[in-house]
């Protein structure tokens, strides 16, 4: 069976360590010890949209190894249908990421078997059911591209993450409902975020990390500001919890600008616990008042 929500992305062991400041160039500088956690932002995405009720399939590619064994429990505790997620005979994706006293983090992810999910894997895919895709850039583009384009064809809303951001063709941004982009590949794209609609998305959504986010509809730009958190202690995938959020409302049925309100109180909790897929919150913890 279909579920109706379909998430095409990355799958990574995120190997984490915290440190006082990033070393430059041909520096060295100690850290704290090294914390192994599920990421990637396409099983980050699918573990958000599952955790806040959403019943979602990631397609996907992990390696026969360690982390691959630990990221699939991660996907399947959290009630990700795996069946579409294959086993490649690379390496499982690996992000290293430092964490700075901040919480900010900066990352580099070494793809592995992300970059076996293949445009053949699209076309194994039934869309029969699926009301929603929701693709991010960590692996291949060209099997990203191709999704959209089958996704919307077969009358799918689709929903991409640019991140990492990629330029993309003109038709598939056509094909988009919903684009969402940082306010760094935003600039990049348009002068002004309303004319990120003639690109060809029906609607944008900017995020604005602790401010919220902006969302761009045909008849203007609604903003929507951050929740308040006590204390940031790791920001690391919460545009990812973003993205799944949003898209578990929009399979339900919500509208963008309601599904972004929820999302942006989903990406506010992951901020307040330490890595990825383990900070994002239940549907139940999103409705509690302290979540505003
Ligand atoms: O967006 C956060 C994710 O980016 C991390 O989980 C890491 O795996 C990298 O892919
Ligand atoms: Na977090």
């Amino acid at each position: 069976m279909t579920k109706p929500l379909l998430v095409l992305g990355s799958a990574n062991a995120d190997l984490v360590v915290e440190v006082g400041r990033r070393p430059g160039g041909g520096e060295t500088v100690l850290g704290g010890d090294t914390v192994v956690l599920p990421g990637g932002k396409g099983a980050n995405t699918a573990v958000a949209a599952a955790r806040v009720g959403a019943s979602v399939a990631l397609v996907g590619a992990l390696g026969d190894d360690g982390y691959g064994s630990l990221l699939r429990s991660s996907l399947e505790d959290s009630g990700v249908d795996t069946a579409l997620v294959k086993t490649s005979q690379r390496p499982t994706g690996i992000a290293y990421i430092t964490v700075t006293p901040d919480g900010e983090n900066s990352i580099v992810v070494s793809p592995g078997a992300n970059a076996d999910v293949a445009e053949s894997d699209v076309d194994a895919l039934s869309f029969d059911g699926v009301q929603v895709l929701t693709c991010s850039l960590e692996v291949p583009l060209e099997t990203v591209i191709h999704a959209i384009d089958a996704a919307s064809k077969a009358g799918v809303k689709t929903v991409l993450n640019l991140s990492p951001v990629a330029e993309l063709p003109a038709e598939t941004l056509k094909q988009l409902t919903t684009l969402i982009v940082n306010e760094h590949e935003a600039a990049q794209l348009a002068s002004d975020w309303r004319h990120l609609l003639r690109l060809g998305p029906h609607t944008a959504i900017v995020t604005l990390g602790e401010r919220g986010v902006a969302v761009v509809l045909p008849a203007g730009v609604k903003e929507i500001p951050g929740v308040k958190v006590d204390k940031v202690v790791d920001t690391t995938g919460a545009g990812d919890a973003f993205a799944g959020a949003f898209s578990a409302r929009l399979a339900e049925g919500d509208r963008v600008v309601v599904a972004a309100e929820y999302a942006v109180k989903v990406a506010a909790l992951s901020v307040t616990k330490a890595g990825a897929q383990p900070s994002y919150p239940t549907a139940a913890e999103v409705s509690s008042p302290v979540a505003g």
